[in-house]
């Protein structure tokens, strides 16, 4: 019994903020954003607007796209790192504002890998028989932790989520295998040192902006054009693919040019790979979800077609997933 994705949606705020609003914020400039990155602009949540609120807009687009009430919704997850609050979660902020009184769920916390995480874990509980309607919500709320006086994270990233509900299907479509990793060995490489048990909030370590996500560009850069390329070319291989059969490519968008590594190895030619960079950012776990449900809407996915998802990010993680999309 494999899991397919029955209702697609996404939601980003309406704030736009431009390459060139940056430029007054920090040593940078609208060019070397495009050149290096391929991000024009990125949106970013009001001031009270917070992770539970973007993935609600989702939860209840989720709803009425595929026509059920919020009862039949049997588990709620909610992937992202930029929770409300360490308690309680996300998901559970999400099922009291949609009404989803059958529902349990959690947080899961996989960075930009986080909905192809989430993919997985909701997949293996509809394969267990027990579960009939799952909600997987990819979303990031990163301006809440992005220090807009550092060119080296706040140029990157934007906030959005977007989300898929999960069905049983018996006719071999849906999603037929992944691959997903993880290596904490590099994860001092990305990441909020403050703000958890380790470095609890304190005067001091808000002053010294330990709060805020910190990288080393370069090294991420480096991991990830290898990792994403590599867990990409091995998933079709094992499943006797080429890039000829996949007829969308949706990448995690960080930077273009770790997206075109990716695709050329696989010889995945450009007009089959979703590119929107250019208009969220990176906001980690919403990028797959939201080109997802821009692909639906504009139809570029069709019944029968193999769809590739690939990300790499903090932890680091990363992974891979294939499905044959089964139109409703
Ligand atoms: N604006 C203008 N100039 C800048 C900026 C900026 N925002 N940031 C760095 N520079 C300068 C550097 O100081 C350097 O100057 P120098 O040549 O005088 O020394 C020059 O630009 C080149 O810097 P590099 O770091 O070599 O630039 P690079 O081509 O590696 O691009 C970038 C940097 C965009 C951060 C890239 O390394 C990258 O995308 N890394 C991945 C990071 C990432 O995506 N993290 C997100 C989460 S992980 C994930 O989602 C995969």
């Amino acid at each position: 019994m494999n899991a397919k994705i029955t209702a697609t949606a996404h939601y980003v705020p309406e704030r736009v903020m431009t390459n060139f609003e940056l430029e007054k914020l920090v040593e940078t400039s609208d060019e070397w954003i495009r050149t290096r990155t391929g991000i024009s602009q990125r949106h970013i949540a009001a001031e009270n607007e917070a992770t539970s609120d973007l993935s609600t807009k989702v939860a209840n687009s989720l709803l009425e796209k595929r026509g059920i009430p919020a009862e039949e919704i049997d588990i709620i997850i909610v992937c992202t790192v930029t929770p409300d609050h360490f308690a309680p979660s996300t998901a559970a902020l999400v099922q009291n504002n949609i009404g989803a009184t059958n529902a349990w769920g959690f947080d899961l916390s996989g960075a930009c890998t986080g909905f192809l995480y989430g993919l997985e874990t909701g997949s293996k509980f509809i394969n267990s028989g027990k579960y009939q309607k799952v909600m997987v919500i990819g979303v990031d709320t990163m301006s809440s932790i992005l220090d807009f006086t550092d060119r080296d994270t706040c140029v990157l990233f934007g906030d959005g989520a977007g989300g898929a509900i999960l069905e049983p299907t018996e006719s071999g479509s849906g999603i037929f295998d992944s691959i997903l990793h993880m290596d904490g060995s590099g994860g001092h490489f990305l990441h909020v040192p403050g703000g958890g048990s380790r470095m609890p909030a304190t005067v001091e370590s808000v002053q010294a902006k330990q709060h805020y996500i910190r990288q080393d560009g370069k090294k991420v850069f480096k991991f990830a054009v290898k990792g994403m390329a590599d867990v990409s070319e091995r998933i079709l291989k094992q499943n006797n693919l080429t890039g000829d059969d996949i007829a969308l490519f949706i990448p995690h968008q960080a930077n273009k040019r770790i997206i075109d590594a990716a695709a050329n190895r696989c010889n995945i030619p450009a007009e089959k790979v979703l590119i929107n960079i250019d208009f969220y950012g990176n906001t980690t776990a919403g990028t797959i979800p939201i080109g997802m449900n821009e692909a639906v809407e504009d139809g570029r996915i069709k019944d029968g077609d193999i769809i590739l998802l690939a990300a790499f990010g903090a932890g680091f993680t990363w992974g891979s997933i294939l499905m044959r999309w089964e139109a409703s």
